[in-house]
């Protein structure tokens, strides 16, 4: 691996308010198939680098995730560990205590609420539960409006620690950034490409061929510098490779602007456009 693909630890890790770190890059596995293509993704990930990896009780692939991490021989303590609680299910931590056994750790280090079914706030002591029981160091949520938000905070004993969203520049959801930042809640950035769509993007190639990066490299940067932590997927090596080389430049004032400007969301404090479940 070159060398300015590894991930330096310190620099790139941002404070939980639960006082836990969480590595500013992550490696998604949504849409990743169980078995094979799981395993080597997320084998490659941390051949890569990556410390941070990012799967769901939804997502079907933990046990790969397991499987990838144990082959790796990369040490359990230098990977951070999200899952999610399906909120299909009835018992928070009862699950997790099943992803446990299924990724085959000890505990998680983070565990949020996928989404939130039916209303922001029934899965929550749950999640405290699990976390109390030492199955999650951190819990969080994700998909959650600043609305949902100040529901979950107003009945919690401690509030969330990260909502993960959909965010990049197409999806530049100032008022719920800026709402979760006041609120010590750290942002998220899932679907950072927007699942491929906004690669092609003429903004985002013309600054991209000008300082000689891919433009995946571009969005995910723009994420780290929103201040977010940002999950990009790949089942390809080289595509995972590249997309955590973001460490070794910044994008300019203007350039962030332009980005910017690409916003369709006028900005808001809502977590997804339209209900998806
Ligand atoms: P693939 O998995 O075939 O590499 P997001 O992170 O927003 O969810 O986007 C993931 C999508 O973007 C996947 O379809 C992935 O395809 C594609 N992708 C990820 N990284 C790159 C890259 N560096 N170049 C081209 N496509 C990429």
């Amino acid at each position: 691996m070159p060398e300015e693909n590894v991930i330096s630890e310190e620099q790139q890790r941002h404070k939980l308010s639960d006082g836990h770190t969480i590595p500013t890059l992550g490696f998604g596995v949504w849409q990743v198939a169980d078995g094979p293509e799981c395993v080597n993704a997320v084998r490659w990930a941390l051949e890569s680098g990556y410390r941070h990896i990012d799967t769901a009780q939804a997502y079907g692939n933990e046990r790969s995730v397991g499987q990838a991490l144990r082959e790796s021989g990369v040490p359990r303590d230098q990977v951070f560990i999200t899952t999610k609680f399906n909120p299909g299910r009835k018992d928070p931590a009862a699950e997790a205590e099943q992803s446990l056994e299924r990724l085959g750790v000890d505990h998680l280090d983070l565990y949020i609420i996928h989404w939130p079914r039916k209303n922001a706030t029934w899965a929550w002591p749950g999640m405290e539960t699990a976390r109390e029981r030492g199955y999650a160091r951190s819990i969080g949520v994700s998909n959650y409006s600043i609305k949902e938000l100040d529901e979950v905070i107003a009945t919690a004993s401690s509030a969330p620690v990260i909502n993960q969203v959909q965010f990049s520049p197409f999806e530049y959801r100032r008022a719920l950034l800026e709402g979760c930042e006041a609120r010590g809640v750290a942002v998220e950035a899932y679907s950072p490409l927007g699942t491929g769509r906004h690669l092609a993007d003429r903004t985002v190639t013309e600054i991209a061929d000008r300082l000689g990066r891919t433009t995946a490299q571009v969005l995910v940067r723009w994420c780290i510098q929103r201040q977010t932590i940002v999950l990009p997927k790949s089942t390809h090596r080289e595509r995972i490779e590249a997309n955590a080389a973001v460490f070794d430049f910044a994008l300019s004032d203007e350039d962030m602007a332009k980005l910017d400007a690409l916003d369709d969301t006028g900005g808001t404090a809502e977590a997804r456009g339209r209900k998806w479940w």
